[in-house]
């Protein structure tokens, strides 16, 4: 039986894409691989947001060419996801040994593929074209059957973003906006309730635009709310989460339900990108500084104890000081929890890439620096705020860096280790909070209910 090791970069959307292609494989008799020195195939799932992102994959696929090569000439090796339907054959071009590109929307053909390369049909497999209706097709999970007894899990809604944010190649690797009937979003998150899960996660790159093209707004509430009202109505689910939202999507109907479903919890992403109304203009992301602003102070209305975690490029082109610094005093504003800053990069076909005054990656490098401490000092007081205070977590599993004790988030998606047993997993339990770390919360052993 052929064994596969599938090696993942990039974001959530990435990580379910590779867990629903392993799912898929293993029920056409594929068997996981521990590690890639084993497997007989290995693929790499690609993020293109980033040229670094890329050049990682590139390396890692040249290293591991070279090993299998001389020792495994047999192992089938495989791009797929983002870079994959960005570069398509130019990867098998730059990388002979390559035999597979899979691009986004063919995720569900791998099986069939891999049988047609290890069984020698064919000798090299590009398949990166579109096909309607592959967002249906991401709908495979990997629970109970593999070991692994999930609390939480991630449930793919819509797939592409049509927004085309200047600096972003997701609306090129991923393609037009395309959604998931509500009804079959919901069977499946009720076949996972069924199965133990507690807490679903809907994602997309866009997630608040779902439906948009297909579905009427009933009532005031959009089609993304109205998914989330009948997610929310599934029995024995705990928590509802989503990402990725753009701001555009908070009307007050999304900020009326964060006070009416109960298990939708406090907690949001929402990317801003930039703190100057110049920049964000520029980004074409819709909105201003003061609009995003008003959203998270709506938000907070309804739930005091919003947890907030947003994505800041630094360096766009065209980003002076003042830009910049406007930025620094948005976050200061908006007392973030936490904050994913990435340094800007060029992309291949998008608007910014051509747009005059470059940041030089020096300048990149100091704000990065900059927003990270200021990020850091945010942190450290939101979490610190937290001390004292008695929380609500949902028991995911034992700590990676200490297996003994056992770890979970709270309600606003912050993590929280402590020491209790396995009975107290996927159980939400109440802990008073002892100490802060760097993005970790620390909880009393004693523990203070049982749901
Ligand atoms: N909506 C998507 C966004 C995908 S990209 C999601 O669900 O995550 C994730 C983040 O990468 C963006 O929010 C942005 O902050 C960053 N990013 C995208 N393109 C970039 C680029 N060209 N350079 C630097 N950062 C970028
Ligand atoms: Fe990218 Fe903007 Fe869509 S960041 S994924 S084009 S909302």
């Amino acid at each position: 039986m052929p064994s596969v090791y599938i090696k993942t970069y990039g974001c959530q959307m990435n990580e379910r894409d590779s867990e629903a292609v392993a799912a898929q494989l293993l029920a056409r008799g594929y068997v996981l691989a521990k590690s890639e020195q084993t497997a007989d195939v290995i693929l790499l799932n690609t993020c293109s947001v980033r040229d670094f992102a890329e050049q990682k994959a590139i390396g890692k696929m040249t290293n591991l060419a070279v090993e299998t090569r001389r020792h495994r000439p047999h192992v089938v090796l495989g791009f797929m996801g983002c870079m994959a339907q960005s570069r398509g054959q130019g990867l098998i071009d730059q990388l002979p040994d390559v035999d597979l590109v899979l691009g986004t929307q063919k995720f569900h053909r791998t099986a069939e593929h891999l049988d047609d390369l290890l069984a020698g049909r064919k000798d090299k497999v590009v398949d990166v074209a579109e096909e309607a209706g592959s967002q249906g097709a991401i709908r495979e999970h990997l629970l109970a059957g593999s070991g692994r007894k999930s609390v939480s899990a991630f449930v793919s809604i819509m797939q592409g973003c049509n927004q085309h944010c200047t600096f972003c190649i997701v609306p090129f690797t991923r393609g037009e906006e395309r959604s998931r009937t509500i009804p079959d979003i919901v069977t499946e998150c009720r076949e996972l309730v069924a199965q133990g899960v507690r807490e679903i996660t809907l994602l997309g790159q866009i997630v608040t635009s779902f439906g948009k093209r297909d579905l009427p707004t009933v009532e005031g509430r959009s089609p993304f709310v109205q998914l989330l009202d009948a997610v929310h109505e599934i029995e024995g689910l705990q928590r509802l989460r989503f990402t990725s939202p753009h701001p555009k999507g908070y009307g007050d109907d999304l900020v009326e339900a964060y006070a009416r479903l109960p298990k939708l919890v406090e907690s949001a992403h929402i990317p801003v990108q930039s703190g100057s109304d110049r920049i964000l203009k520029l980004m074409h992301r819709g909105y201003t500084r003061e609009r995003f602003l008003e959203i998270i102070g709506k938000l907070r209305q309804v739930q005091p104890g919003m947890g907030l975690c947003t994505d800041i490029i630094v360096g766009f082109p065209g980003e002076t000081e003042a830009d910049f610094e406007e930025t620094l005093s948005l976050v200061r504003a908006a007392r973030f929890d936490q904050a994913y800053i990435f340094k800007y990069s060029p992309r291949k076909d998008t608007p910014a890439a051509d747009l005059p005054d470059q940041v030089p990656q020096a300048v990149k490098e100091e704000r990065n620096q900059r927003l990270l401490e200021l990020i850091n000092q945010m942190a450290a007081e939101q979490f610190g705020a937290c001390v004292g205070q008695v929380e609500e977590i949902l028991v995911e599993g034992p700590s990676k860096k200490n297996p003994v004790r056992l770890t979970g988030r709270t309600r606003s998606n912050k993590i929280v280790v402590f020491e209790g047993s396995d009975r107290h997993l996927g159980q939400v339990i109440k802990l008073r909070i002892v100490r802060a770390g760097s993005f970790t919360l620390y909880g009393d052993p004693a523990i203070i209910n049982l749901d």
